[in-house]
């Protein structure tokens, strides 16, 4: 187990997601850490420090004991605290927080801890949507990240105490103990996964190949038909697919380097990037990389049905077509990659598309589900290109031997959540295929 014996900092800094920390306290309690809180002056307004003392049965650290510890060596000191932490978890990290952080202001007992310590540091951002938002802070996040090799949590998208919806509250509970759980293990070694919070790393040496994005079919140098896709949701999917332990080839539209978080979440030793424009650039890359060893192959990625006949070298002039207004595209059709691949795919091997339609969405993404030979759909509306959150179904032949189709409609959420489900589900048709093979070989 990543966590038995390991000793957490939980230094916790003044959000009102300050109350989630005693529960995050009593999860690494149940999976045999030792956990050492230390409260920010701001964060005890928010969360009283005997609930962490109970929790944790160990000494909360407060501001008061940044000068007050050496006269009590009942206590380990808190710099000696420091040394010997396996990990620093900051959570929730306020604007605030991050921000003196990249300053190396160190007016706080969290500070001196954080600063006295080579531990590895995750954090965990919890804020208004605009602050998060704030150049500033982005800056910030990114100084740490880059310069300091520190580790972000990213928040999660939903009803913020202030009364907004966006992007900024504290990530899932759950996320935070993945999170903590991978950069733990990869000070240790990169290899030996193990148990996460009860539900095993399900897809570990699994390889899945992940398309995100949309494609764009040039129609001169400058110039593309394309789509709103945002990439979000093939983002998402290899996130939570790497923390279940999944080697990964992303193949992608979107530059996710550009974001410091999605950058520094793709740090990752079991991922392999590959970018993509074009529908045909897309087909290329999934086909040269779709050999016996991948398991999964999900098409995420919003793929044109149709790419411009003719590409113009140079950039096409409007004075070309001097007297006539409109102007004439012929358009050609694209290879559809996941009925191709799947059209030639091993039994052993899963593969996932996604349908995106504007009327009769479960009936027609059924049929796509058989006329491109898919193992699994997942159905949205036009509403899931773009956003952060997606109402999605998941739809495949039921695994109980019936004819069935399993159709599972979620509710509108965070495009993580939907990979989670996704990825849940893949997990029962790659369980009932090993159990067919055993029963094959046994039989
Ligand atoms: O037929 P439709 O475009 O709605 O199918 C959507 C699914 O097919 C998605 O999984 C998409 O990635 C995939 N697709 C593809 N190649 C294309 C067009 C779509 O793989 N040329």
């Amino acid at each position: 187990m990543p966590f038995h014996g390991k000793n957490i900092i939980l230094a916790i800094s003044g959000g009102i997601a300050a109350y989630k920390s005693v529960e995050l306290v009593s999860l690494f309690k149940k999976l045999g850490a030792n956990v050492y809180c230390v409260l920010s002056e701001s964060a005890e307004n928010f969360v009283a420090p005997l609930s962490l003392e109970v929790m944790s049965k160990n000494k909360v650290y407060t501001k008061q004991d940044k000068h007050t510890i050496e006269a009590n060596k009942a206590y380990i000191d808190h710099i000696e605290l420091a040394k010997t932490a396996d990990l620093i978890l900051l959570a929730p990290a306020t604007a605030n927080t991050i921000s003196k952080l990249a300053c190396g202001i160190s007016d706080d007992l969290i500070f001196d801890i954080i600063l006295a310590s080579q531990a590895p540091i995750a954090i965990a951002p919890a804020m208004n949507t605009n602050m998060w938002a704030h150049k500033v802070i982005q800056k910030n996040l990114s100084f740490l990240i880059d310069e300091l090799n520190y580790h972000i949590i990213p928040p999660s998208t939903g009803d913020l105490a202030c009364g907004v919806q966006g992007i900024g509250r504290l990530a899932e509970l759950n996320d935070i103990l993945k999170h903590s759980a991978y950069v733990l293990e990869t000070q240790i070694t990169k290899m030996d996964k193990d148990d996460i919070v009860g539900k095993s790393l399900d897809l570990a040496n699994k390889n899945i190949i992940i398309s995100s994005g949309g494609t764009r079919e040039f129609i001169d140098p400058v110039r593309f038909i394309g789509n709103t896709s945002s990439g979000e949701m093939g983002f998402a999917l290899a996130q939570e697919a790497l923390y279940r332990g999944a080697n990964v080839i992303l193949v992608s539209t979107v530059d996710y380097e550009k974001d410091p978080i999605k950058a520094a979440i793709l740090e990752h030793p079991n991922l392999v990037k590959l970018r993509a424009n074009t529908s045909e650039e897309m087909r290329m890359a999934i086909e040269a990389n779709f050999d016996d060893s991948v398991d999964v192959l999900i098409m995420s990625a919003a793929v044109a049905d149709f790419r411009p006949k003719e590409y113009s070298d140079s950039k096409i002039k409007k004075e070309k077509n001097p007297d006539n207004s409109t102007i004439n595209l012929e358009l050609t059709e694209n290879i559809d990659i996941v009925k191709h691949v799947a059209g030639n795919k091993l039994p052993h091997q899963v593969i996932i598309g996604f349908s995106l339609e504007t009327e009769n969405l479960l009936e027609n993404a059924s049929k796509k589900l058989i006329d491109k030979n898919l193992d699994m759909i997942v159905a949205n509306n036009q509403e899931a290109l773009g956003n952060y959150q997606s109402q999605i179904s998941i739809i495949y032949p039921s695994t109980d031997k019936t004819q069935d189709l399993e159709i599972v409609e979620l509710e509108l959420q965070d495009k993580l959540e939907n990979a989670k489900s996704i990825l849940d589900h893949l997990n029962l048709i790659l369980k009932a295929r090993n159990e067919k093979n055993t029963d094959i070989i046994s039989g």
